[in-house]
């Protein structure tokens, strides 16, 4: 049986384990999938300790995407400009990196009927969540994609990777002069329950706002959102089924179907 697990701190919360056996289960492969609560100080040895047991790949969450990274022999070219990684693939005596938050996130607004291409897409925050879905978001051909950042100057310095690009970095003040089709929050504003400082004009019956988190109650940012009217109001529920499944498909080179556990995730999460 090929062995998987999934590096976090914390990790207890992790959907993880749950999404990937069922995906296991429906594309008939034989694997186990766990949990791993690691320090900053052990990451390196756990993730040693586990090739040398025999462990084929390893999904990475907070606070060690960039040492995960760091430990990689090969990366993707999208795994390069996100700064850090959420899958790695042990094979050949080697440690391959890939990240999929950003295919999570597009496959996740296109299910949704969401139009990216020659849109306006305003992205919040310029940590890491931001900087895992640019490519996948310019792929799509927008018209725009302008970060907007508390520092403005990380939002600059994200922009100054890429050429050749419809990117811009600004303020949320400069962001509140223009208009949008697409609102994505990434930073972490919403789960501290502060909301995101952008005006109320920007937010408009068409106007599709995205949230990458996600909970039992929508966060301050789509309840603002939906009192506004917004056309869509999407929480990050299926983007986080979806970068499981582009994991699951690196991995074991099928692909999983998301709408049956995303809908069992969703019910779950209303029980919590
Ligand atoms: P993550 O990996 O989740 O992206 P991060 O790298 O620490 O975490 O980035 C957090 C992001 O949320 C940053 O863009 C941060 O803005 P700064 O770069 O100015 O720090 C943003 N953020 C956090 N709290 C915020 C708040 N109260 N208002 C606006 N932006 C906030």
């Amino acid at each position: 049986m090929d062995r998987y697990l999934v590096y976090g701190n914390p990790i207890k919360q992790s959907k993880s384990p749950i999404i990937h056996l069922a995906f296991a289960q429906e594309c008939q492969q034989d694997i186990t999938y766990d949990r791993h609560l690691s320090e900053v100080s052990s990451f390196e040895d756990d993730i040693n300790a586990f090739i040398r047991n025999g462990g084929k790949g390893a999904n990475v969450t907070a606070p060690f995407k960039e040492q995960a990274m760091a430990m990689c022999d090969e990366l993707t070219e999208h795994a390069k400009f996100s700064g850090g990684v959420n899958t790695l693939t042990f094979k050949n005596g080697k440690i391959y990196g890939d990240t999929t938050d950003g295919i999570g996130l597009v496959n996740d607004l296109l299910a949704h009927e969401v139009c990216l291409e020659n849109s306006r897409i305003l992205l919040l925050g310029a940590g890491g969540a931001s900087k895992g879905v640019i490519l996948p978001l310019l792929n799509q051909k927008p018209q725009s994609l302008t970060i907007a950042n508390r520092t403005v100057a990380k939002a600059e310095a994200i922009v100054e990777q890429y050429t050749n690009q419809p990117l811009s970095a600004c303020s949320f003040d400069q962001a509140n002069n223009q208009a949008f089709d697409v609102i994505i929050n990434a930073t972490s504003a919403g789960l501290t329950g502060n909301g995101v400082p952008i005006a109320e004009s920007l937010i408009t019956i068409n106007t599709t706002c995205y949230d990458m988190t996600y909970g039992k109650n929508l966060t301050p940012f789509l309840q603002k959102a939906q009192q506004l009217n917004a056309r869509k109001v999407i929480d990050g529920l299926g983007m986080l089924v979806g970068q499981a499944a582009a994991s699951f498909y690196i991995w074991r080179g099928v692909k999983p179907s998301v709408e049956s556990i995303t809908a069992q995730l969703k019910a779950s999460l209303v029980q919590e």
